[in-house]
């Protein structure tokens, strides 16, 4: 297997305004307070674990009133092989609770010198949290964030060929707590979290995946982050930190237990800035 050939570069917003003041997810709950001190600590071990893994980490500042920034995966699609220079793709939320997030995320990329680059404004499509590169092709999940049809803007933006997934599930709302590319050849991925035809396109995608129980998906464990053979899981099921393992993998577990409680986990508070997409030197030949 070759190591994935992104995931060394992140971008993430640090918990200066975090908490669970809304649900537009099953998993929050108004009534659950957030430790803003442990919120801190917590995230400040995920960035330590992934700069000791060998990965750089840039900031972005949320203000308060967008509690939910700290998940940075969903500022939007990143394509750092654009043939004119890196570009960004920002998201359209489906909430208006995070809606306040895009021009913020939108305006870090255009001071760091990016191509800013826009959706219709009509579609909705919470960026990496549902879409993620594998096999030469970009993995996009719709339904409850995001619409299929962004998924066909994406792919004319970037240059990038796209397979859609229907999610199906409203506990595993984004794709990416549903799929965690780890190689060129490995993934995890939650069965229980597409339709009958996602199955299908995911099995076809994969060349060696671990496919996780129920049990193993519900605890968010495909929500982790990948840097070379370094695995950082915010909950490691004995099984699947052994499969991992076995493959040559160093696991990591990082607890991130206050941010589960706005239902996301190390994945969703990073956002890579180096996920190479379209044709070129990456090799952006797969199936169909
Ligand atoms: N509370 C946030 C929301 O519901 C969590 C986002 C999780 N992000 C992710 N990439 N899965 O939008």
């Amino acid at each position: 297997m070759a190591e994935l050939e992104w995931g060394r570069r992140y971008l993430m917003c640090p918990p200066e305004h975090f908490g669970v003041l809304y649900e537009i997810n099953p998993w929050m709950h108004e009534e659950v307070a957030v430790d803003p001190d442990r919120a801190l600590a917590q995230w400040e071990g995920l960035r330590d674990t992934l700069v000791a893994a060998g990965a750089t980490v840039e900031l972005v500042h949320q203000t308060a009133e967008v509690p939910d920034m700290v998940f940075s995966a969903n500022a939007g699609i990143v394509n750092a092989s654009a043939v004119g220079g890196p570009q960004f793709v920002p998201s359209h939320f489906r909430h208006a609770e995070r809606q306040g997030e895009t021009e913020q995320f939108a305006t870090w990329f255009d001071d760091a010198g990016w191509t800013v680059d826009r959706l219709p404004t009509e579609l909705d499509h919470e960026g990496a949290g549902d879409a993620l590169p594998f096999g030469g092709v970009l993995v996009s999940g719709y339904r409850f964030r995001s619409d299929q049809q962004a998924a066909t803007h994406l792919s004319r933006l970037t240059g990038a060929p796209v397979r859609s997934v229907e999610l199906v599930d409203e506990r595993l709302y984004h794709v990416d707590i549903t799929f965690c590319p780890l190689s060129d050849r490995h993934a995890m991925g939650a069965p229980m979290a597409w339709d009958r035809y996602g199955r299908q396109v995911m099995e076809a995608l994969v060349p060696e995946p671990l496919w996780l129980t129920d049990d193993e998906a519900l605890s968010f464990c495909a929500n982790s982050v990948v840097v070379g053979t370094t695995v950082v899981m915010p909950v490691t099921p004995v099984r699947v930190g052994r499969q991992l393992e076995a493959w040559g993998f160093d696991v990591v577990t990082c607890d991130v237990s206050e941010f589960l409680k706005a239902g996301g986990g190390c994945r969703c508070l990073t956002l890579a800035l180096d996920t190479p997409l379209g044709p070129g030197p990456a090799g952006t030949t797969g199936p169909g």
